[in-house]
């Protein structure tokens, strides 16, 4: 058997461990492993190269993606189907594992699967926002990359009072990581786009925070819709000192932590295990906390939201 290994969309820790962990295993049982440099994209141009142990061992614990991902909507182009078909039966590939996010398990995977290619979705992104599955690859290394700004945050906070943080979290459009981090953080206030807030509100929580403990701690998504003005803003209507932390893309290259490691050797397996089983259309899960193979797309799974009751624990406790 000869599987492509294809990374598209935003990378995430751990990616590599997965890459790691599926060519050791499929190698070992005498199949041969190939990923595709560039996504879709480098399918399509014929950048395909072999994986073996020796070549991506070293790389199972580094963050980001030893293959190249890609974010070019290659498949929309009208030759697409037949040009991809071709590269895979070119390189003699049979069957096709792509690591993505909302996106690629939303739209990519599906035409593939319409195309007649076997493959198998495995959740990769920092968001953790896909629906059908508890828990996405990276979302772990994130949170917990966010911690060292959050230490140093409340180390400073706790020196030098009568100041506002506000720490903003990657996420898109989602609130998954900004939430999770301000329940693990004990922040005095979270913000995500999926809720609305009033900003009189806000103002007041933030001062009393500020006057009770001597600073206030403010968690918010990069989707909220008034992210980049709110410092400002907040100083305006509270007159303390506000002080802005982003921590942008260096959250996306977070090293992989223990618990995305033990998820990426779970979904490698269940992955090769699928495969070698002849399974024509799968995706990786996990759920009730147990890595699981689900046959088929997560297509038609209702979007889930940040939790309600955490946010409005947060929110609403009075600390
Ligand atoms: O991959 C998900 C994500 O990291 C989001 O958290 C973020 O908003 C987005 O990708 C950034 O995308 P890009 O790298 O294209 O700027």
């Amino acid at each position: 058997m000869r599987t492509l290994l294809v990374v598209s969309g935003g990378d995430a820790p751990g990616i590599n461990t997965v890459l790691a962990h599926y060519t050791v295993l499929a190698t070992a049982h005498g199949d041969e492993v190939y990923g595709a440099q560039g996504g879709l994209a480098g399918i399509l141009s014929g950048q395909i190269e072999q994986l073996t142990p020796a070549l991506i061992t070293p790389w199972a614990g580094q963050s980001g993606s030893y293959l190249l991902s890609s974010r070019d909507p290659v498949l929309k182009q009208t030759e697409a189907r037949e040009q991809l078909v071709e590269a895979l039966a070119h390189h003699g590939i049979d069957n096709v594992i792509l690591l993505g996010g909302d996106g690629t398990l939303r739209y990519v995977a599906p035409l593939l699967s319409e195309w007649g290619i076997a493959c198998i979705g495995l959740p990769t992104t920092i968001d953790n926002d896909i629906a059908g599955t508890e828990q996405t690859l990276g979302f772990d290394s994130a949170c917990n990359y966010a911690y060292q700004a959050v230490d140093g945050i409340l180390a400073t906070g706790h020196a030098l009072h009568n100041r506002i943080f506000t720490l903003e979290t990657l996420g898109g459009n989602t609130g998954f990581l900004a939430l999770e981090i301000a329940w693990g953080a004990g922040a005095h206030v979270v913000l995500v786009p999926e809720y609305t807030y009033d900003n009189d509100w806000l103002a007041e929580r933030l001062k009393r925070m500020v006057s009770k403990h001597g600073y206030a701690l403010l968690v918010l998504s990069e989707g909220v819709l008034a992210s980049r003005t709110l410092a400002e803003d907040i100083f305006r209507w509270t007159n303390i000192r506000v002080r802005d932390t982003r921590l942008g893309h260096a959250q996306r290259g977070a090293r992989p932590s223990h618990s995305d490691r033990a998820l990426a050797a779970h979904m490698a397996r269940l992955a090769y295990q699928a495969l070698r089983d002849g399974l024509r259309t799968g995706t990786v899960v996990v759920r009730q906390g147990k890595p699981q193979l689900h046959e088929g797309l997560l297509q038609g799974y209702p979007t889930r939201l940040p939790s309600r009751d955490i946010y409005d624990q947060i929110n609403g406790d009075e600390r």
